[in-house]
C-alpha cells in the first residue's frame, strides 16, 4: 500500500470512528442542543405571586442550572418545546427509537402513566427516563406525573403538569455506573411503562430487564446507598428505599445518613403533611414557601417538586432531588434521591428558600 493510500484509509477509518463516538455520545442535553455533564430545573407554578398579588404565568416556564452554569437561568424555551431541556434531552431516545437501534436501551417509568388516570399503588412513588448504550447515558430523575410521552408519541408536556411546581435531575452516566443504577432501580420498584433492552445487555442488567418485560422474580432488598459519578466525575450519592422500610425517609434515614439538618420541598397537602421534625440529632424541616426574586413567591401546596436541602451554614452542604414527599402514606411508598455536594446546585436551591417551618 502507498503511503497516501494508507493516510486515505486512515482518515476515512478516523472519520468514521469519530461518526461512531459522535452518533453515541448519549448525554444530557441544554436548551441549545449541546450535551452538558448534568443539568437540573425547576419548573415554576401556574400562579406565582408578585408583591401579594397573583399573577398567571403559562406554568411552562422553569429555571435552569447546568455543569457549565453557575446559577439559575430563566428558560428560553417553555417546556412544552421540544427545544427545552427535556425536548432536547429525550429527543435522543426519541430519535433512537425510529432507528430501531438494536445497541441503545431505555427505560421510562412513572407512577402515573402517560394518558391514564391511574396512579397505582402497586409500584413505587418514582418517575424517571433511562437511556444508554456502550459509552454512556443519561439519567433523568423527576417529579412530573404522566410524562414523558412513550417513544412512538414523540415530545410533549402533559396539561396537568402545569398548575404545580415539578422539579428534576439529568445526569450523564458512563456505561460502568449503569450496573449499580441496575441494583437502585429494582429497590425503587418503579413502574416501567415503556422500555427497550437489547438481548446483549440482558445479562448485566438483570433488574432493568427483568422490570422491562415486567417478569421480575427477583426479591426486593432492603435500603440502599450507593455512589455513583458523572462522565465529568461529579461525584452523587443514591438513596433507595424500599416499601418494606416503613418510615419517613427525610428524618429516618437521610438526615442521619448525611449527617445535616435538612429543608425539604415536597407537596405539602393540607392534612397529610408530616410536620417538622426535630426528635432526632439531625432534624428535617419543611419549607413553606419558594421566593424566585424580592417580589416574587409561591407556597409549597402549589409545589409538586421533591427536593431536600442542608440547612444554612452547614460545613457539610448536601442538596438532593428525587421521588418522595413528606406525608405518612409515603412511608408505604420506595422511591429514591439523588444527593450531591456541588457547590452551585447548593447555592442555586438555598437561594430559592423563603420560609420554614420551625418544630413545635
Ligand atoms: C406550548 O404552550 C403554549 C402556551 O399554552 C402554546 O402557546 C404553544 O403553542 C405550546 N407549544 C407547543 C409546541 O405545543
Ligand atoms: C442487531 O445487532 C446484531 C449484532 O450486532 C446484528 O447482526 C443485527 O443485524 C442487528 N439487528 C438490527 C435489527 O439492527
Ligand atoms: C421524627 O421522625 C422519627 C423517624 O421517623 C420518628 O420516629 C419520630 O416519631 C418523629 N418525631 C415526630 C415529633 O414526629
Ligand atoms: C404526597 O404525594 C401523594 C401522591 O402524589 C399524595 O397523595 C399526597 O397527598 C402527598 N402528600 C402531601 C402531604 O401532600
Amino acid at each position: 500500500m502507498t503511503a497516501r493510500l494508507l493516510n486515505t484509509s486512515l482518515a476515512l477509518l478516523c472519520l468514521g470512528l469519530f461518526e461512531v463516538l459522535k452518533a453515541a455520545k448519549i448525554s444530557c442535553r441544554n436548551e441549545e442542543g449541546e450535551a452538558v455533564d448534568w443539568f437540573t430545573f425547576y419548573k415554576l407554578p401556574r400562579q406565582v405571586k408578585r408583591q401579594d398579588k397573583d399573577s398567571g404565568e403559562t406554568g411552562l416556564e422553569y429555571l435552569y442550572l447546568d455543569s457549565t452554569t453557575r446559577s439559575w437561568r430563566r428558560s428560553e424555551q417553555l417546556m412544552n418545546a421540544t427545544g427545552s431541556v427535556l425536548g432536547r434531552t429525550l429527543h435522543q431516545l426519541y430519535k433512537a427509537h425510529t432507528s430501531k437501534s438494536n445497541n441503545t436501551a431505555y427505560l421510562m417509568y412513572n407512577d402515573g402513566v402517560p394518558k391514564s388516570m391511574n396512579y397505582g399503588s402497586k409500584y413505587g412513588h418514582t418517575k424517571g427516563v433511562l437511556l444508554w448504550n456502550r459509552v454512556q447515558g443519561f439519567w433523568l430523575i423527576h417529579s412530573i406525573p404522566l410524562f414523558p410521552p412513550i417513544p412512538g408519541e414523540g415530545y410533549d408536556y402533559p396539561p396537568t403538569g402545569r398548575r404545580n411546581g415539578q422539579s428534576g435531575i439529568c445526569i450523564t452516566f458512563k456505561y460502568n455506573q449503569y450496573e449499580a443504577i441496575d441494583s437502585q432501580l429494582l429497590v425503587c420498584n418503579p413502574n416501567v411503562y415503556s422500555c427497550a433492552i437489547p438481548a446483549t445487555f440482558h445479562q448485566t442488567f438483570i433488574h432493568m430487564s427483568q422490570l422491562c418485560s415486567k417478569s421480575s422474580s427477583s426479591e426486593i432488598p432492603g435500603r440502599h446507598v450507593t455512589k455513583l459519578q458523572s462522565a465529568q466525575g461529579q461525584n452523587f450519592l443514591h438513596f433507595a428505599k424500599p416499601n418494606s422500610f416503613l418510615d419517613d425517609i427525610f428524618a429516618a434515614w437521610m438526615a442521619p445518613q448525611l449527617k445535616t439538618h435538612l429543608l425539604a420541598e415536597t407537596w405539602q397537602r393540607t392534612g397529610q403533611e408530616l410536620p417538622s421534625n426535630c426528635s432526632l440529632p439531625y432534624h428535617v424541616y419543611n419549607i413553606k414557601a419558594i421566593k424566585l426574586s424580592q417580589k416574587a413567591y409561591f407556597t409549597s401546596s402549589q409545589d409538586h417538586s421533591k427536593w431536600c436541602i442542608s440547612q444554612k451554614g452547614t460545613k457539610n452542604p448536601w442538596t438532593c432531588i428525587g421521588d418522595i414527599n413528606r406525608s405518612a402514606s409515603q412511608a408505604f411508598r420506595s422511591g429514591g434521591f439523588i444527593c450531591t455536594q456541588n457547590q452551585h446546585i447548593y447555592r442555586a436551591f438555598q437561594g430559592l428558600i423563603l420560609s420554614y417551618e420551625k418544630c413545635v
